[in-house]
């Protein structure tokens, strides 16, 4: 690795930092069209900011527990916060006891967490493409390799383990999947399962499986494969990760995990024991927060039920209009927050996602996801109905304006 140039007021930097941090024309012109008062932003993905009705007084009593008050550090997370956590893989109807968790302050430092246990500075950490970017950073943040695996379109989202398993090398140290993934929308098979548990068996890697938006199935008749039955205990380890940021749309709460399952009984006893250390260098859990585990899982009904019919009512609108024209097809999905839009070829999604906002409509490029190919936008289906109506038909607006004559 080339050494970074000095800073000129001071020390340099790490080569890690060496980030681009000029702000993209994108997020410059974001900015602009946010402020903007007839503007419409379809990337609303904070649900505190999303319209949502919070059970206010219930979390806020939570938050004040006596039990906040007393200082008594525990690397794995308070056990009464690991029973709560496993009694929603209860209610799953999985069997994930509280001596498998271990609690950190969110998912992505969940992530954190497993490759400092999993990998030495250099090696490789497999992950779907398209994905949520939020993984090559923290890929590079603990000086790891990024290694994509394609997940394909075709009618549905297929996973290429044949791809996966083919770049596979001596560096190769953990397999990522996400399920649902985001912005995908698409849940891993079981036969998309069966054949990443022997890449993972056969090359001795964990799989670390993210499941923040398992809960939001758009179908209410899919009943996708639950990992945390799915993981045999005969399997590779499985690591799970998930949090309240999603299952209770609450992420300023700050409380995440991992289940260690499958794999070794020995290998995961020590492998907890490292997380533990690795979690007893921070401590980042606050004590409100854990106190409060219990009463803020028992609330996620509440919030996923509003989030799911918000979901599909955005789903139905946008199938509806999109069924009325030919230039922008909405890619097929099962759940998760996101849409995923095909648009014409005369543009990229960049350029699409630019021209938009040039009209104030707030939507992602594919390639902020890793897409490459027929250009895409991505929007949340989150973003109020009122919002997501409008912004939806200026964009389809700007689309047929933008149509090469004839
Ligand atoms: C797939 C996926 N995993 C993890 C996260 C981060 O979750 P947390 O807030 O728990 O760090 C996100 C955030 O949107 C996500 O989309």
């Amino acid at each position: 690795m080339s050494s970074p140039p000095r800073h000129p007021l001071g020390p340099a930097f790490a080569a890690r930092t060496d980030w681009d941090l000029r702000t993209n024309r994108w997020a410059a012109g974001a900015v602009e069209a946010r402020g903007a008062a007839d503007g419409f932003d379809l990337t609303v993905t904070n649900p505190t900011a999303a319209g949502l009705a919070y059970p206010r007084e219930r979390i806020l009593a939570a938050l004040a527990a006596p039990a906040a008050l007393a200082y008594e550090p525990s690397p794995r997370g308070a056990l009464a916060a690991r029973e709560a956590v496993a009694a929603y893989y209860g209610a799953r109807g999985a069997a994930v006891g509280p001596e498998r968790l271990l609690l950190t302050a969110s998912t992505s430092e969940a992530y954190s967490h497993l490759f400092r246990l999993l990998a030495n500075p250099g090696d490789r950490v497999h992950v779907p493409c398209p994905s949520y970017p939020l993984l090559d950073h923290l890929a590079a943040i603990n000086d790891l390799e990024m290694a994509p695996y394609p997940l394909w379109h075709a009618g549905g989202w297929h996973v290429d383990a044949a791809e996966l398993e083919r770049d596979i090398n001596s560096r190769s140290r953990a397999l990522v999947v996400i399920h649902p993934n985001n912005p995908t929308g698409s849940y891993l098979t079981a036969e998309d399962w069966a054949a990443l548990l022997a890449v993972a068996a056969r090359h001795r890697m964990a799989i670390i499986a993210d499941e923040v938006f398992f809960d939001y199935v758009w179908d209410p008749a899919l009943r996708p494969l639950d990992l945390a039955i799915a993981a045999a205990p005969e399997g590779p380890p499985v690591f799970l990760l998930n949090g309240l940021s999603k299952i209770s749309a609450l992420p300023q709460m700050k409380l995440g995990w991992l289940a260690a399952l499958g794999g070794e009984q020995a290998w995961r006893q020590a492998a907890l024991a490292r997380l533990e250390v690795i979690a007893d260098a921070y401590l980042s859990l606050s004590a409100p927060v854990q106190a409060a585990a219990a009463e803020l899982l028992a609330l996620r009904g509440e919030l996923q039920s509003q989030i799911l019919a918000r979901l599909r009512a955005n789903v139905a609108v946008l199938d509806s209009r999109l069924a009325r024209q030919t230039w922008v097809s909405r890619l097929s999905a099962a759940g998760g927050w996101m849409a995923v839009l095909r648009l014409p070829a005369w543009r990229s999604g960049d350029a699409w996602a630019e021209a938009l906002l040039r009209r104030r409509v707030l939507a992602h490029p594919g390639e902020f996801y890793g897409f490459s190919g027929a250009p895409c936008l991505v929007v949340s289906l989150l973003t109020p109905p009122a919002a997501f109506a409008a912004g939806l038909e200026r964009l389809l607006q700007c689309v047929a304006q933008a149509a090469p004559p004839g």
